[in-house]
């Protein structure tokens, strides 16, 4: 890598998620309030008219909010992030206010939301249903056709949305490509930037307008709490946050602290996410059970070129379709000790769920189909565990899978080449 690129790639600081600005020891207070006293009615004007900073209602805004707020938006190198109730919150708060009325000229034939066809389940279902049902035209473009992007955008659109990596399959967009197509056309872009975490990808750098999160998964981190986020520029953030105040999309105050506490240990853990997925997505690879892995950091994976460059790491998600069908895939599953079945990710331990009956179970088949979703693709979501551990567990789970003698030229895979901490190839 050239210097240039190590420069742009320069991860959020440990030291700086530790030492936040102002903080004691441990997170702040937890703000669990919905509403704040005032000592008189001067006071109290002014806050309600915003002549003075304050608080009178958690609907509105906490001072639990604001640290994190203020955590995320260095973490993302944006001048404003919004705390949500959850990934969902934040993503349907941000379409929405985006791209409802918004200041974009509206052309006739053209499109208010233009987004890239593989999409976290939810989403796309609020794509397919909510949206329209909002009065918004959605238009989608595949996800490797920035043409079809590009022509999409010049018949007219506010937003386009986007996942990179995508959910599951792991496939990479160019960020910066994006942005210059829909700059250059006046739409805003918006990025779930879940996968990737800002450890890994910045996206604002690549001059993509917002960014929202799941903090439910990484930045959480501990599968305990639910959350979102959204990161972008003062003056978008103000419309999301009033948006926010109307919807009601507001975490609570103990759910804000809990993601404060957590931001604090995130770049460690997503380091450890990183290196672990790359061991578990190289072992896959060479497996003759595992028709195909999904993972960026792989040098055959398609979007690894891309990934290289807009990319510090390849985060812990690593998906792949099994050489079998639906049983094989079951007894896959059902055998696996170490990986949990349950459908979420970025959390200590490891978790194994199959696409086609969780994330992605309520969109069409059609549309699962043509995102390449299988019944015999597996997501694994990579925990903090040693590699060697999960390697074996995998190892074990296949062999179950598979009860017929094969070759297992899988098991030269425990001595595969060391990664380093990012999870690159050496
Ligand atoms: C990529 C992605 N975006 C958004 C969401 C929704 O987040 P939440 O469950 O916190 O609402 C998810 C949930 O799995 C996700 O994987």
């Amino acid at each position: 890598m050239s210097r240039r690129d190590t420069s742009e790639h320069s991860p959020p600081s440990s030291t700086a998620a530790v030492h936040t600005p102002g903080a004691r020891p441990g997170p702040g207070p937890i703000h669990q309030q919905a509403l704040f006293t005032f000592p008189n009615l001067k006071e109290l004007i002014a806050v309600f008219r915003r002549e003075k900073p304050g608080h009178f209602y958690t609907r509105h805004g906490n001072p639990g909010f604001d640290r994190v707020e203020s955590l995320l938006a260095e973490m993302e190198e944006a001048e404003a992030a919004l705390v949500f109730s959850s990934g969902m919150a934040a993503i349907a708060t941000v379409m929405l206010s985006l791209a409802v009325g918004g200041g974009r000229t509206k052309k006739k034939g053209g499109a208010d939301i233009v987004a890239l066809a593989d999409l976290y389940g939810g989403t796309a279902a609020f794509l397919n249903d909510v949206a329209p049902a909002c009065g918004l035209r959605v238009r989608t473009a595949p996800v490797d056709d920035l043409a079809a992007l590009e022509r999409a955008v010049r018949a007219g659109a506010r937003l386009v949305y986007f996942e990179t990596p995508t959910n599951p399959l792991n496939r990479i967009v160019d960020l910066a490509a994006v942005a210059h197509i829909c700059r250059s056309a006046g739409a805003l872009t918006v990025v779930d930037n879940t996968f990737a975490t800002p450890l890994n990808q910045r996206p604002l750098r690549r001059g993509i307008d917002v960014v929202v999160h799941s903090a439910t998964k990484y930045l959480g981190g501990h599968a305990d709490l639910l959350a979102g986020c959204a990161a972008g520029p003062a003056r978008l953030m103000r419309r999301v946050a009033a948006w926010r105040t109307m919807l009601g999309g507001t975490p609570n105050g103990f759910e804000a602290w809990l993601l404060e506490r957590s931001l604090k240990t995130f770049p460690m853990r997503m380091r450890a996410h990183n290196a672990n997925a790359f061991s578990v997505a190289w072992f896959l690879s060479v497996h003759p059970r595992v028709r195909r892995v999904y993972y960026p950091g792989l040098e055959a994976d398609p979007g690894h070129q891309v990934a290289r460059r807009q990319m510090a790491g390849f985060g812990g998600i690593v998906s792949f379709d099994l050489a079998g069908g639906f049983r094989e895939t079951e007894r896959f599953v059902n055998s696996l000790k170490l990986f949990h079945l349950a459908a979420s990710l970025g959390g200590a331990e490891s978790l194994v769920s199959l696409p086609a009956f969780t994330s992605h179970l309520w969109i069409p088949k059609a549309q699962r189909e043509a995102m390449g979703i299988g019944e015999n693709t597996v997501r694994l979501a990579v925990g903090l565990e040693n590699d060697e551990d999960l390697v074996r567990d995998l190892d074990q789970a296949l062999a179950a899978a598979f009860p017929a003698p094969a070759a297992r030229r899988g098991r030269l895979a425990l001595a595969r080449p060391r990664t380093t901490p990012t999870g690159r190839r050496p």
